[in-house]
């Protein structure tokens, strides 16, 4: 059919033609940016999941959200090495400027911008990526100790006070959070934590890998009892179904049940693979409606696309090593699997293998879902090894 018309958009937090099955998550951190907003007792949520289940669209539609009721949002993605307070300095100081138009929160709000000045000066020796406009003079003794830990919290608390004023929240949303270094990261429990017992309305709603939990807990142990971590994994059957059903009818279209159950079947209803094989469905159908036959043609051509985008683009970031240590993942099969036997499978030592283990976690492509298991944070990784590195060649 006429690919103008095609509604399906697979690619890295591109918003989805029906953003399927995640109502009940959207609803609860409504609910909890409220409640902050009301200086009520609420947990932040931290939402994790593998690659690909939409955990960037989601986030952005949450913060759409509380856009439209009137909160103060900041948005910032962890990319690998960039520090957390050069992340945040920036998009603080916007949202700060923002809520100064405001005529209660006016002057809490240049206070906070005061206190942005001296975070930023104070910091720049040990984070020296912070590049951030400075509108006021920093007022002595406020966030400018030159610690992380104390003046994030003193700031996020000032800049909160100043939504309050207001009548609304600071909210922070980000992105990739396994991706921020473990000292910043206790930081910002820290600061979470002194704004929740201060009942000043600032909250985090995150996202990331699955490793993200772990690091949060080895950072403050007490992370696990302050923040909510929603799993997000593949859509289940009925939301897979409307995911694809719905975008192909709103467009004028039909598509046969049969057909709508096999593509559920072969994505087995992973969020990307859905808006891939949706996608190249339609294409590969001469006419509504879309039967399970352009389904099966539609197959290969899915797969070659995800290859070449979403899988890609992970393989290219590895080393021969670690790709040698993903293939033999790959031949033990979907996983998670025991240090050991790929060790085995390689024929080396588990202690020997450990440095290309640890890089693999730091790059985000795997983690460790219990102790000396080993899983892929990509879903049909194993597959995809297998067709790229085909034979026995790897070994
Ligand atoms: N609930 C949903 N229903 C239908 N499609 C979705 C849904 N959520 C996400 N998608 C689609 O899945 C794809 C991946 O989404 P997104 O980039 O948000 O995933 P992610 O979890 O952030 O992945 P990564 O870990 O690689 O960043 C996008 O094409 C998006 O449109
Ligand atoms: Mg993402």
């Amino acid at each position: 059919m006429d690919p103008i018309h095609n509604p399906f958009s697979p690619g890295a937090g591109t918003p989805p033609p029906e953003l399927a099955g995640r109502d009940e998550l959207r609803e609860a951190v409504r609910i909890a940016i409220e409640r902050v907003r009301r200086g009520l007792p609420t947990k932040s949520v931290l939402m994790v999941g593998l690659r690909g289940v939409g955990k960037t669209v989601l986030l952005d539609r949450m913060r759409d959200d509380a856009e439209d009721s009137g909160i103060h949002t900041i948005r910032i993605e962890a990319p690998e090495g960039r520090s957390l307070p050069a992340l945040l300095a920036p998009q603080l100081r916007q949202a700060l400027l923002r809520l100064s138009r405001n005529e209660q929160a006016k002057d809490g709000a240049k206070r906070a911008l005061r206190a942005l000045a001296g975070f930023a000066k104070s910091l720049k020796l040990k984070y020296a990526d912070i590049e951030v406009g400075l509108d006021f003079d920093p007022e002595p003794g406020l966030a400018d100790n030159g610690d992380l830990e104390h003046d994030l919290q003193a700031l996020l608390e000032t800049a909160g006070a100043a939504a309050q004023k207001a009548g609304t929240a600071l909210v922070i949303f980000i992105d990739e959070l396994q991706y921020v270094q473990e000292s910043e990261l206790a930081a910002l429990i820290t600061a979470m934590h002194r704004c929740a017992q201060r009942r000043v309305p600032v909250m985090l709603v995150g996202a990331g890998l699955p490793q993200l939990r772990g690091r949060m807990g080895n950072a403050k142990s007490y992370a696990e009892r302050l923040f909510d971590f929603p799993e997000l994994g593949p859509l289940p059957k009925p939301a897979a179904r409307i995911a694809i059903a719905k975008p192909v009818e709103h467009q004028g279209a039909q598509i046969a049940q049969e057909a709508v159950e096999r593509i559920v079947a072969e994505t087995k209803g992973y969020p990307y693979f859905l808006q891939e094989w949706g996608k190249h469905a339609w294409d590969a159908a001469s006419a509504s409606p879309i039967r399970v036959d352009d389904v099966a043609s539609a197959t290969s051509a899915a797969i070659a696309a995800l290859d070449e985008s979403f899988f890609r683009v992970r393989f290219d970031r590895l080393t021969p090593a670690e790709k040698k240590y993903l293939r033999a993942m790959a031949e033990l099969g979907p996983g998670p699997h025991r240090s050991g036997s790929i060790a085995e499978c390689l024929g080396r030592e588990v202690t020997s293998l450990g440095p290309t283990r640890n890089k693999l976690i730091a790059k985000g492509m795997i983690w460790s879902p219990n102790h000396g298991d080993t899983a892929f944070t990509v879903p049909l990784f194993d597959e995809f090894m297998r067709r790229i590195m085909p034979g026995e060649d790897w070994r």
